[in-house]
């Protein structure tokens, strides 16, 4: 009998693998390669055999890696980012930029990322892009599992070896229902701020942690009133009089001039934050990703100063 050889293992059956280990289910991989569930488990029971080690426990109803799957997990992604990566260079070669780009973008960040991708797309139209949005431990878990080509992020992670490019400016700014009776005041102190109602973004926010910085720096206290996990709850919160909000300014891109929302004159403000694009050190960046990121830092950050804001 042939000793088990992970060099017997195809590229099909660390496909479906991936795929499983994906969506921890069987069936939901055979719905993605359109295959039937007999020809998943069939594919599984030889990249299993090849192995010479169960690859998945059922715990529950639940599918759990082992150990030796996770390894397996490891260089099956590994090998099919070389494949890709040497996909997009061929194509180059032939003169043709195609291929996946994958991005990821920190929830405010969806304000004007997908605006920019529009004129890429039309400029490259072989190239198919995937962008998920995610708070930041999303953002860091995808990271360092190595999932996308580039992030987007208000803060840097530290102590992670990456490269980073500054890419736009963020300012944080006060806002207020059209009718409050600050609207119309010019040069607003902090102390007056302080005194009234704010509505917060969640801990890990980015947002939250430049406005509880501020406010730390400036020796005031917040009065918050309540806390909500997203910027468009915020902002109807606001228009329906729960307390003022610090945003960023591109929250706003959507608001029209003389909309239920408006911009204090603060003083302090706005908050200067900064977008960065970054990605791991280590990682070798695809063809389709560096022609991105140079759209990007010309193009796409000229289309992204023009958006319009309130
Ligand atoms: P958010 O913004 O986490 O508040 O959505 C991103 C950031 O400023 O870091």
């Amino acid at each position: 009998m042939n000793k088990p050889s992970f060099k017997q293992a195809t590229l099909h059956q660390l496909q479906v693998f991936e795929a499983i280990a994906r969506h921890q289910s069987f069936t939901k991989a055979a719905e993605e390669l359109f295959l039937t569930q007999p020809t998943v488990s069939q594919q599984m029971k030889q990249l299993t055999k090849a192995i010479g080690m169960p690859l998945f426990e059922q715990i529950g109803k639940k599918l759990y890696l082992t150990e030796a799957g996770k390894a397996v997990l490891n260089v099956s992604q590994d090998i099919s980012e070389r494949f890709s990566l040497l996909e997009m260079t061929l194509a180059d070669l032939k003169g043709l930029k195609q291929g996946n780009l994958k991005i990821a973008a920190i929830t405010t960040a969806k304000y004007f990322v997908p605006r920019i991708l529009g004129p890429f797309r039309h400029q490259y139209p072989g190239i198919n892009i995937s962008l998920q949005i995610g708070n930041s431990q999303q953002m860091l878990e995808r990271l360092s599992n190595n999932l996308d080509d580039l992030y987007f992020m208000g803060q840097p992670p530290e102590h992670l070896d990456i490269t980073v490019r500054p890419f736009l400016e963020n300012p944080l700014v006060v806002i207020a229902p059209r009718h409050h009776p600050l609207a119309q005041e010019k040069n607003i102190s902090l102390e007056r701020l302080a005194q009234e109602p704010l509505i917060m973004r969640e801990s890990g926010s980015g947002t939250r942690k430049s406005v509880e910085k501020f406010f730390t720096e400036n020796h005031f206290k917040m009065k918050v009133e309540m806390e909500i996990s997203s910027n468009e709850a915020i902002k109807q919160a606001v228009v329906g009089g729960l307390g003022l909000a610090i945003l960023s300014n591109h929250s706003l891109t959507l608001e029209w001039e003389n909309g239920p929302l408006v911009v204090l004159d603060v003083e302090g403000f706005p908050i200067q934050k900064h977008w960065y694009v970054l990605y791991p050190s280590a990682k070798q960046v695809s063809i389709v990703a560096q022609t991105f990121l140079e759209y990007l830092l010309t193009e796409g950050r000229e289309l992204a100063q023009q958006l319009p804001i309130i």
